[in-house]
């Protein structure tokens, strides 16, 4: 079957159209098209994302990005049928609060043929509100317009099964399985919104294990970086300066703190550690050498806190397969520190890590979560399906 997956939960809009085979122990999806527009350049002078601008990009993005898709998929094709006037006001009414995207929306899409497409998934959430409206405005018109039914996903469940995928060898990254995953599974979650980590004894029966109880891990690096005057977002900046430092320097002369390191929980808290490179920030000359010092201090406590919490909810689940998932997972450092020390520490245990393309936000990730509510028959209405930026994954 073939899915169309919209993605517009924070700063890149996106849409993939994937093919996807099998069931839940042994998937393969395979990508027809995939085309990701980044904001980052616009939200830059903000030093961080701003939610009424990035639902502008969205609604003026889209219909591009959906040709474009269509188009490397090779199911974009002219159609001559007049569309019947009441789906159209359907479509006018869906789209009412983006009525530049509505006008554009029929503008391309009444003159184009059906394609061979089975469903459209769209993240309903978590991320920023008005962002997740405009991209499930838009799947509800095109499940209207196509007249396919509609998948509602959640973006942290995308990047949960995304981390399960290998590519399958020669496909030019087009072809994933997802199979040879034991049960239970844990998923450390680790993005700029979100830190988290969810345990799953069947497929797609999410608890919450562990979660932050203050900053997400990436929100901690890009404010870490904002405080050395790095630009947005800070993260693959800190991630690049602190891995410069181990090249050059191996050691480090500055050791942080592991905030919450040795309770017995599997929460995590990063504002403290962030504070701390504050103290060490404020009112100093930041030489290159002294920024890259302090990146490898802050991305070592992280890691440290991220792993210990991790081995230990592995070892309370008994858990049989690890992912990691979101946009902190493209840190070379932690994949790193995860793939040196699992092996020794947990043996037992499986180890997934998403392709770097598919760390950050994609619709690839929504595709793929999408096909196991597909294979489930999970159809949302389209009168009564809501963006909620708030969306959990254990009471989903
Ligand atoms: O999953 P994601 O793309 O978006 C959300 O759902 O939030 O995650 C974005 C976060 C940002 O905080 C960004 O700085 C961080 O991921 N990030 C990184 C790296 N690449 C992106 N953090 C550390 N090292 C990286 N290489
Ligand atoms: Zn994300």
């Amino acid at each position: 079957m073939k899915l169309l997956a919209i993605e517009t939960s924070c700063d890149e809009t996106a849409i993939a159209i994937l093919e996807c085979a099998g069931d839940d122990t042994a998937a393969q999806f395979t990508i027809l098209g995939n085309t990701l527009l980044s904001q980052i350049e616009i939200h830059r002078p903000y030093g961080g994302v701003f939610p009424a601008v990035a639902k502008r990009e969205h609604a003026k993005n889209l219909v591009p990005i959906l040709e474009a898709t269509l188009s490397e998929a090779e199911m974009l094709h002219e159609d001559t049928q007049a569309l019947p006037e009441d789906t159209r006001e359907q479509v006018l009414k869906i789209l009412e609060r983006e009525p530049d995207l509505g006008e554009a929306f029929l503008a391309s899409l009444s003159e184009m043929e059906v394609p061979d497409i089975d469903a459209i998934a769209v993240t309903a959430g978590p991320g920023l509100e008005p962002a997740l409206w405009v991209g499930v405005n838009f799947a509800k018109a095109l499940a209207v317009l196509w007249n396919k039914p509609l998948i509602a996903v959640n973006h942290m469940e995308g990047h949960a099964l995304s981390a399960l995928v290998t590519e399958v060898p020669g496909s030019n990254s087009r072809v994933f399985d997802l199979k040879d995953v034991e049960l239970p599974l844990l998923a450390l979650l680790i993005s700029g919104g979100h830190t988290e980590i969810v345990g799953a004894k069947t497929w797609r029966d999410y608890t919450l294990v562990g979660q932050t109880r203050d900053d997400a891990v990436g929100e901690a690096f890009d404010k870490v970086a904002r405080m050395m005057n790095l630009p947005y977002p800070g993260g693959p900046e800190i991630s690049k300066l602190a891995e410069k430092n181990r090249e050059d320097a191996g050691t480090n002369p500055y050791k942080l703190p592991r905030p919450m390191i040795d309770t017995k929980d599997c929460d995590f808290s990063f504002s403290g550690l962030k504070t701390s490179v504050l103290y060490l920030v404020k009112d100093k000359e930041l030489s290159e050498l002294y920024k890259q010092q302090l990146a490898h201090a802050f991305e070592d406590a992280v890691s440290d806190v991220l792993y210990t919490k991790t081995s230990k909810a592995l070892i309370e689940t008994g858990s049989k397969s690890l992912a990691i998932g979101g946009g902190v997972s493209a840190s070379t450092h932690i994949r790193r520190y995860f793939e040196t020390h699992l092996p020794e520490d947990h043996p037992e245990v499986k180890f997934f890590i998403p392709p770097r393309f598919l760390t950050g936000d994609n619709a690839v990730m929504i595709g793929i979560a999408a096909y196991y509510a597909y294979l489930r028959e999970e159809f949302a209405d389209i009168e009564t399906l809501k963006a909620n930026g708030n969306r959990s994954l254990s009471k989903q």
